[in-house]
This record gives C-alpha cells, structure tokens and sequence, in this order.
C-alpha cells in the first residue's frame, strides 16, 4: 500500500517534488493589499485592513464579533484571562491537542487537567466529561471545585481536531449543568460546522490560528469570535495594552496585552478569505479521493461525521497498529511525501501530567496509530 500511496499523492497533487503536510498558497490579491498597507504606512494594528479582516471573519463564521489578534495562543490566553481563569484554578481539556491549548492555559496561573476523547471525532468526549465531572465535580455556591484537588474548574476547552467539529452541543450542555463557561480552540477549524453552525461560535468565546500551516494564513494571527457586544469591547481592550480611551493620556489601570494583529498580516488575510471557499471545496474533493483510496485498500480513513461538514485540515489515517504507523511514516517521508504522527498526548509531559488515575486510552491509541498525511488545498 505504501507505494501506491506515494504515486496516488503524486498524481493528487500533480508533482514528483516534496510534497508538505499543509502548505500555504498565495493565489489572489496578497501582494497588492500588502504593498497597499504599506503605502497607507498604516503597518501596525491601527488599520482598516484590520477592521476588515474581522468583518470578514464575521461575515463568514456568522460570528457577531471578532477580535483579531498575533496568534491562536495569544488568542486562548487572553479568552481564559478575560473570564477571570488564573493561578489555582483548572481547566479541562482534552490530551489529543497540540501543545499551545495547555500553554496558554499555563500563561494564566492554571493547571490542564484531561479528559479523553472520542475515537470517531478525535475531540473531548461529551460522555468521559460527565463522568468525570460525576466523580471528581462538586458543586459550591454555584462555583464547581474538583473534589480531589480542592481546586476550582474555571473552564473547559475542547478543541475540533483537524477540522472535525468535537461533540459541541453536548459538551455545551454538560458544562451549563455544572456552570462551567466554555471555550472553545477552533484553531483548525474554519469552514468547519456543526448543524450548519460554524466551529468556535457555539460557545462564549472560539478561537482560531491563521499560523502558516492552516488552511488561510495571515503568516502569524489568531483571532476571538464571541456573540457578546460587552466581552468583544473587552477582548479589543485587553489586547490593545487596556489603554484607557482619551485623546492623547497614556493610563492603564488593568493588565493589558500587546496581542492585537498588525495591518500587515490583516491585509495578508483579507486577500487570503476571498479565496476561503475555494480552498475548503477542494480540501474537500482531496479528502473524498483520499477516502476512496483506502476504502480500496482497506486502511481507515477519518471521514466527517454525520451532521458535520469538516474543512479536513489534515486527511487523517488511522493504521493498525503502533508498528505500520512507524514503518508508513519512515517510507513516506523518505519518498519526500510529508506525513506525521498524532501530538504526543499531553499527559505524557512530565509538566503536564496533572490527573493520573484517569483513563486517556483513546488518545493514548490515536496518538499510536494515527497518521496526517499531505492535505493542502491546490487553489
Ligand atoms: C489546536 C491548536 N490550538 C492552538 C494553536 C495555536 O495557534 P498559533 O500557532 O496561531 O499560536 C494551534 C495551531 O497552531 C492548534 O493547532
């Protein structure tokens, strides 16, 4: 299988060069709006390029507010921030995720501590989240603290895996039961829906990276999307220093971040959205010729659930077992073919290894046998 599956990408992809995990493409007016901020000299985060990304965000996500910002991790860290996580308190989120979900709940004083996920969404699972909140949750003048700890649960963070939107609606609920807000990391996400309801505005705050891996690129950028006039001002505010408004005093009275996005990369990302539906359309048709191919071949492939249209950022392969994953990987890359395991889970960093006692074996056996393999849209 392993040779074919070389020349199928070659043939997918049309070139007999290296062939990256998710490269980006610059097809439109990227040069034009670039040199264009620069002739305004508008380069830094005052800018209507600016502005504009995040309409178009908006416009898109069906969000009511964006905030745009330098990165996904700047962007989680100021969500937790914004609704008061800090040291001493934990946040839930999943092991199977790439490491800035825990770093940025690090940045605020808080510890992650894991549920596993679910096999067909590789994201939080909604039933392993209520047993653990029935066993380690207690509810407290309406505050619910982890039992075990004696620590408060300030949140919870499930991420949408690859573009495959996580159990939202039920992880939503579960949370409101124990009055725990959540967010949600969308990083990898865009284009992706649930119910015809787009990933990371289910929630109170959603998150998203436009890091030059994903699926449109600012070069560097993330962004907030939230339904909540009151909480977009203060997302704005905090990110731009929480300087207090007045024509030309320099007061801030509240701990601010310089995390608002330059014009530079807006203009980046204004060029690259007109092109967003595209680029999804033909990830699309990548990821149903990748399906039919290992249907052919017997090997499983993670294909959108029902009720879901995934944006498929990176086609995932499931081997089976840790060996065929090892030995698909070696062959590939060495054939200039990029292909790349699953993040090892989280729990396994000594730094992060803060709930033992739980089982997290679902990502313990994706992060053995799962495969990303090349998945850049060709438009
Ligand atoms: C799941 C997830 N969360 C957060 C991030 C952080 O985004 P950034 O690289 O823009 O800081 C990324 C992406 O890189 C990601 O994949």
């Amino acid at each position: 299988m392993y040779k074919d599956f070389v020349n199928f990408v070659r043939e997918v992809y049309q070139s007999g060069d290296f062939i990256p995990l998710h490269g980006p493409v610059f097809a439109g007016n990227e040069k034009k709006y670039i040199c264009d901020a620069i002739d305004t000299t508008f380069v830094s985060s005052v800018s209507e390029y600016v502005d504009q990304f995040e309409q178009k965000l908006c416009e898109f996500t069906g969000a009511g507010y964006a905030i745009s910002v330098v990165n996904g991790t700047a962007a989680i860290h100021l969500a937790l921030h914004s609704l008061g996580v800090g040291a001493s308190d934990e946040v839930i989120t999943q092991p199977l995720t790439f490491v800035a979900t825990c770093n940025a709940i690090v940045y605020t004083g808080a510890q992650p501590i894991f549920v596993d996920v679910d096999w067909d969404t590789m994201g939080l699972s909604p039933d392993r989240l209520e047993s653990f909140l029935e066993s380690h949750g207690q509810i407290k003048a309406g505050v619910t603290f982890n039992r075990i700890t004696g620590k408060r649960i300030a949140a919870c963070l499930p991420m949408h895996t690859f573009g495959h939107p996580v159990r939202i609606h039920e992880i939503v609920k579960i949370c409101e039961k124990w009055n725990i807000p959540v967010v949600e990391d969308a990083a990898e996400s865009i284009g992706s829906t649930c119910l015809n309801q787009h990933c990371g505005t289910f929630t109170t705050i959603g998150v998203m990276s436009f890091n030059g891996n994903k699926i449109i690129t600012t070069g560097g950028g993330g962004a907030l999307l939230t339904d909540d006039g009151e909480l977009a001002g203060k997302l704005k505010f905090l990110s731009t220093t929480a300087k207090n408004p007045h024509v030309w005093k320099y007061r801030h009275d509240e701990l601010g971040f310089n995390y608002r996005m330059p014009g530079l990369n807006a203009a980046l990302g204004c060029a690259q959205m007109e092109q967003l539906s595209d680029k999804i359309q033909d990830k699309r048709q990548i990821a149903k010729a990748y399906g039919n191919f290992f249907a052919s071949q017997s090997y499983d492939f993670v294909h959108e659930r029902e009720d879901c249209y995934a944006n498929y950022w990176l086609n995932t392969l499931i081997m089976p077992n840790e060996e065929d994953k090892d030995a698909f990987l070696e062959y590939t890359n060495k054939q200039g073919i990029m292909t790349r395991p699953a993040w090892d889970p989280m729990h396994f960093h000594d730094r992060f290894s803060s709930n033992p006692g739980v089982d997290l074996g679902v990502s313990e056996d994706l992060y053995r046998r799962a495969v990303n393999i090349p998945s850049s849209s060709r438009v």
